[in-house]
């Protein structure tokens, strides 16, 4: 079995990020969200891996390089433009051949792993489902009294049913021919929903299967801090710095904090400076970044950013480089650089 894994994309739910920086390399606990789905992959015995990059190709293989470190061979395969899951499936045909692959979605975060998931495919396809409170944001299945899925539809505006199609999917090679047949949907996009429902009409045989463990699609910020606790809150401490520690705490020796208080579960990345400051559950410093005179909770900071003297900054994603300073007490006034798509909240 092969694996297709998805890294193109746009992430414009995560601008202004994701203006120079792809979505799939936002760091949870300090480590992009598409390494945990490369490790996932190897420890379900695959090893070569077909992954379909865009716009942000350099960014990406920076990062993976031939796939070495996580113990696999990365081919990638370059889509010219986000056309569709399905229209992913198209341009790696060559690729996959006529093997078995699983497709899995570069900002789709499975607590787990797929190991379980992988075992025993011996179907056309297997998808699977978890509940979720909107399920009109994915795409959705209907069941029948069995348990069999017998309409899939993406994006729903009436969603026959709270199941939502998670990010990790099995095929055979019937699936090139479903993918070949394919119109572009509303969104002008080729569907694997649609391709799926392909193979449904035609009597192929479909599994389904319920997730149990977590999961997430890291689309937007709200997700990304939620993964992001949820990571930490499994964190094996260590650190030895001369600060109040309290809690699961993960400090790199290269970091410094002085005179703080650090409630974990926290991560502070190599060369950080800590100063005078409070460090709340939740939050992820990366590498570099510098919080002084400042308290910050349930956060994540790229590496770079540095915060001085801004009083509590609670529930943000602060891009890497980005500098938040205090301003000058008169005129009362707040003084703003940001980038396009930035969303602030300002407390007057
Ligand atoms: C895609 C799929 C959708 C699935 C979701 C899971 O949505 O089209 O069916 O539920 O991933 O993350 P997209 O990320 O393209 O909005």
């Amino acid at each position: 079995m092969k694996a297709l894994v998805l890294a193109g994309g746009s992430g414009t739910r995560l601008r202004p990020i994701t203006h120079t920086s792809a979505k799939q390399l936002v760091p949870v606990a300090n480590k992009p969200v598409l390494f945990y789905g490369l490790e996932s992959i190897a420890a379900a015995g695959i090893t070569e891996v077909g992954m379909v990059v865009g716009d942000t190709q350099a960014e990406i293989e920076a990062a993976v390089g031939d796939g070495a470190a996580f113990g696999l061979q990365v081919t990638y395969l370059r889509q010219e433009a986000p056309l569709g899951l399905a229209h992913a499936v198209l341009i790696a045909r060559d690729y996959l051949g006529d093997d078995d692959f699983v497709m899995y979605l570069g900002d789709n975060f499975i607590v787990g792993g797929i190991t379980d998931i992988v075992r025993g495919f011996d179907s056309a396809a297997r998808i699977m489902l978890t509940q979720v409170s909107d399920p009109r944001q994915f795409g959705v299945a209907e069941l029948d009294a069995d348990g069999r899925v017998v309409g899939l539809e993406e994006k729903p505006v009436v969603p026959k049913s709270d199941l939502a199609l998670v990010g990790v999917y099995l095929f055979t090679s019937a699936i090139h021919e479903a993918v070949a047949e394919l119109k572009p949907s509303w969104r002008g996009e080729l569907e694997i929903t649609d391709a799926i429902q392909w193979l449904i009409d035609r009597g192929r045989h479909v599994e389904a299967s319920r997730i149990t463990g977590y999961w997430k699609d890291t689309g937007n910020v709200d997700d990304m801090l939620e993964v992001n606790r949820l990571v930490l809150e499994s964190l094996e401490p260590s650190h030895d710095v001369d600060a109040e520690i309290i809690g699961r705490v993960v400090i790199d020796p290269s970091a410094v904090v002085e005179r703080s208080r650090i409630v974990g579960p926290v991560i502070i990345g190599p060369g950080a400076r800590i100063t005078d400051s409070y460090i709340g559950p939740f939050t992820s410093v990366g590498a570099d970044c510098v919080v002084d005179r400042s308290e910050i909770e349930y956060s994540i900071l790229l590496p770079r950013a540095s915060i001085h003297g801004v009083g509590r900054i609670e529930a943000s994603l602060i891009g890497h480089d980005v500098e938040v300073t205090p301003a000058p007490n008169t005129p009362r006034a707040h003084r703003l650089v940001l980038g396009d798509h930035s969303k602030v909240q300002i407390s007057s």
